[in-house]
């Protein structure tokens, strides 16, 4: 069944709509390739945790399917299970139990050796903390003991639901390391959500930006970078925003692709310089009280695909 074509994850014209009519869900199609990690990155109520629970088999599609490693999560979803791990958002470990018996009954669920269970800690950094009841860990030793958790069964599939959603920056940041380390693990396949950019940008081979239940967007980090060209420009202008935005696009300015908030205009520079630009403005009339160019980051990708912003990371 699993030859080396195919997907991870098929995933096609999936869509959940949730008794009442929320469309958390709209015809999502992507395939993620073996050993790649992929993002879903999108803001709170994107659909992500509702696209993580239809592939992992816990929550049943409105129409559309899916299919890991070949097994369909719908007709087959004992073995769409067997070849995949998650780790929800909420937590799932034993909070009595020690890390250890945490994954020596997690072993012995899936019937699997728990000699493993030793390099496993050691590969996530709980290997001190094993012998300790769960219920004293701190938020990000929690989170690597259910990494260990998940990949006790080896999945080829990982699935990370907002793997570092309210963890401490420092300890964010260790963990993403962990995280990228795991792609090393048997070519295993990494899908993992987010709504933090930076995340998606270091951690991810491909990224699919999620808006309200659709996908907007699906590229690489750096081709998604590079449809906004090299730089941004973000001017301040004293004066008529859309009086601006007309002398811009008089000049040819991109004018088209601005992005508008408050008085603040950024548009990318493709073959312009600041300079062009102030001098357009200038030509007719408006004052720009602040100028600013900068590297393009995936937000601003983002927020030309769907007009809101993403918070920031703390
Ligand atoms: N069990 C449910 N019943 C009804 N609506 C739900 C349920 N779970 C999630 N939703 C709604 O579906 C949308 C997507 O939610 P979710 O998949 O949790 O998004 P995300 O993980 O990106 O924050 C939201 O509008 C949310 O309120
Ligand atoms: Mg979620």
């Amino acid at each position: 069944m699993a030859a080396h074509d195919v997907p991870a994850v098929a995933v096609r014209r999936l869509t959940k709509t949730y008794p009442g009519g929320v469309e958390a869900v709209k015809d999502l199609d992507f395939d993620v390739a073996p050993g790649e990690v992929f993002g879903l990155l999108g803001p709170n109520g994107a659909g992500k945790s509702t696209t993580i629970g239809m592939l992992t088999t816990t929550i049943a599609p409105t129409s559309g399917g899916a299919a890991l490693a070949g097994y369909d999560v719908v007709r087959r979803p004992l073995q769409a299970r067997a070849v995949s791990s998650v780790v929800f958002q909420e937590p799932v470990v034993d909070r009595g139990l020690s890390g250890r018996a945490n994954l020596e009954l997690h072993a012995r669920l899936w019937g699997v050796d728990g000699a493993a269970i030793g390099e496993l800690a050691g590969a996530l950094g709980v290997e001190e903390i094993l012998d300790r009841p769960v219920g004293g860990y701190s938020g990000g030793q929690r989170r690597r003991l259910e990494i260990a958790r998940a990949l006790v069964s080896r999945p080829r599939v990982l699935f990370l639901d907002e793997p570092t959603v309210g963890l401490d920056p420092r300890i964010r940041l260790e963990l993403l390391d962990v995280i990228a380390g795991l792609r090393a693990r048997d070519g295993m396949t990494i899908v993992l959500t987010t709504h933090y950019l930076e995340e998606a940008e270091r951690l991810c081979d491909r990224v699919a930006i999620v808006h309200a239940g659709e996908i907007v967007a699906l590229d690489t980090p750096a081709a998604l970078l590079a449809g906004l060209g090299g730089e941004l420009l973000e001017l301040r202008i004293d004066g008529e925003v859309p009086v601006a935005l007309a002398a811009l696009g008089a000049r040819g300015l991109a004018a088209g692709e601005a992005l508008v908030v408050g008085s603040t205009v950024t548009i990318p520079l493709r073959d312009a310089t600041a300079g062009d630009a102030i001098a357009a403005l200038d030509r007719a009339g408006l004052t720009v009280v602040a100028v600013n160019s900068r590297r393009p980051a995936l937000d601003d990708v983002y927020l030309r695909l769907t007009g809101a912003g993403l918070p920031a990371a703390a």
